[in-house]
């Protein structure tokens, strides 16, 4: 095991060898793959419209489709599903998640939610007026759609190096914070009830936030009354970007950091089914009382009574488990180490990608990929069929797709960003698994020219990339 920390941007594979991420794990139990024909996979493309959220799952062979949910679970994780209290009121799993949400993350007091956007929901009506602005480190989907839907206009004030997929900068979640400062003049400081803080950015590409960026959001908003609301989905993953790359943390702990940068924040949302290391759950946390008691108050409507909020007792058990597994240092170095390891192939291929690799993903450059294709021919949903159709390997579009349309004017909105993400569920793939994927795209890269773009031919009113329709051109 090495025992020097990298020294620079995602040089970990170079200093160390082909092994410095080696999984902290062996496997115990097996689910078997299936593999299609090339026919099978167009008649099942064509079923989907196209569209890789619309596949079944049976038709897919590696899936990338997201991060979320699909971790594999440890056998002291299913242990602790036997030890479920399925008790309606205060069952013992929920004080297990309370204090351990508290131990690691640090807050006060804690709201169970049956998965992110339940967390998000309950804070968007608790905390946002009507004609409220947001500000916030690039937008996510259910994230935004909720702020928008309690009355809210979310503002993105990342820096701009985020949406330059080629830019090299270490921390491009970060805030700027000359584009919040001018959004606080222009609509006042009341008018802001919160910065909405990701960390890591997914649409950005998985990048991370740096501690110096919290500690000056904080240093800025604490004065004029804006909370500081984070989004810890896959904040352990950015703990481990500011170990490698900030000044003063490459002797700390991933525990250590995340639990100094949730200390700048007034609390956070949580889509436990990624960092959390389990197959469904959420939970949010604040440290005012008063917020807590709206929330308390709140969850009962939508998501069941505020010792469950939504999960079964067995449940909370394993994200109890699951939070304490999430932050040791050798699980977080094995888990980026992976997704780093197919980027770093595919950059050596000459494939383009998003730079610096981020955390749970790989992000294809679609813009890169077909620069022959408008972005209104789909190219990253283009992308992710073809690749499906090679393979059957299942991605997910980050582009103009999953970017909606603006609800004033109702065109598309543009996103600078045109990705195809090949997402790595935690502890579920092994690295011959990677190796296919990286042939597959390069397959898919190489017959680039062929490619012709898709038709949407039927589009949902909320977030219509999980069930819009194409065809091809
Ligand atoms: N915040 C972030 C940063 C997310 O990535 C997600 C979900 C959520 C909130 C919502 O959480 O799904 O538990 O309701 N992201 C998934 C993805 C869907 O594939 O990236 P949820």
């Amino acid at each position: 095991m090495p025992q020097d920390r990298p020294t620079s941007l995602h040089t970990m594979g170079q200093q160390y060898g082909r092994r410095s991420w080696a999984e902290p794990w062996k496997i115990k139990m097996v689910e078997p793959l299936k593999t299609t024909t090339r026919e099978q996979r167009e008649a099942a493309a064509t079923e989907a419209g196209y569209n890789t959220f619309l596949l079944r799952s049976a038709d897919v062979y590696i899936d990338l489709l997201t991060d979320s949910g699909t971790s594999a679970m440890s056998d002291r994780q299913w242990a602790g599903m036997m030890l479920g209290d399925e008790a309606y009121a205060g069952s013992v799993n929920f004080y297990h998640l309370e204090s351990a949400v508290q131990r690691f993350y640090g807050y006060k007091h804690i709201v169970p939610t049956h998965q992110g956007r339940g967390a998000e929901h309950l804070i968007s009506q608790v905390m946002i007026e009507p004609g409220d602005h947001i500000p916030g480190n690039m937008y996510f989907t259910t994230t935004r759609e909720h702020q928008e839907m309690a009355g809210g206009k979310f503002h993105d004030v990342i820096i701009d190096e985020a949406h330059d997929p080629q830019s090299l900068h270490p921390f491009k979640g970060n805030i700027d914070l000359a584009k919040l400062r001018a959004l606080i003049d222009e609509v006042g400081a009341d008018k802001i009830p919160y910065v909405s803080l990701a960390g890591t950015v997914n649409m950005a590409g998985g990048q991370p936030v740096s501690m110096a960026n919290v500690k000056a959001i904080r240093a800025l908003c604490e004065p004029l009354g804006i909370k500081v609301m984070l989004d810890a989905t896959r904040m352990v993953e950015n703990a481990l970007f500011i170990q490698e790359r900030e000044d003063g943390y490459a002797d700390r702990s991933i525990a250590e950091i995340l639990l100094e940068f949730c200390s700048y924040t007034d609390g956070a949302w949580m889509s436990a089914k990624k960092d959390n290391l389990v197959n469904i759950g959420g939970w949010l946390a604040v440290n005012d009382w008063d917020t807590f008691e709206e929330l308390r108050n709140l969850v009962v409507v939508f998501e069941g009574l505020h010792t469950y909020g939504g999960m079964a007792g067995r449940d909370m058990e394993a994200l109890a488990i699951g939070i304490e597994e999430a932050v040791k240092d050798e699980h977080v170095r094995s888990r980026v180490g992976q997704v780093r390891y197919l980027g770093e192939l595919l950059t050596e291929w000459g494939v383009p990608i998003v730079q610096p690799i981020g955390g749970h993903a790989v992000f294809l450059d679609a813009k890169r990929f077909y620069p022959h294709l408008a972005q209104d021919l789909f190219p990253a949903q283009t992308l992710a069929a073809e690749l499906y159709l090679d393979s059957g390997i299942r991605s997910m579009e980050r582009g103009i797709v999953s970017a909606g349309r603006d609800p004033k004017t109702g065109d598309h909105k543009r996103p600078k960003l045109e990705l195809t993400r090949l997402t790595i569920p935690r502890r579920v793939y092994t690295q011959a698994h990677m190796d296919v994927v990286a042939e597959s795209v390069k397959a898919c890269f190489d017959a680039r020219e062929s490619a012709r773009g898709l038709r949407m031919v039927y589009e949902p009113k909320y977030l219509r990339f999980f069930q819009a329709r194409f065809e091809p051109i």
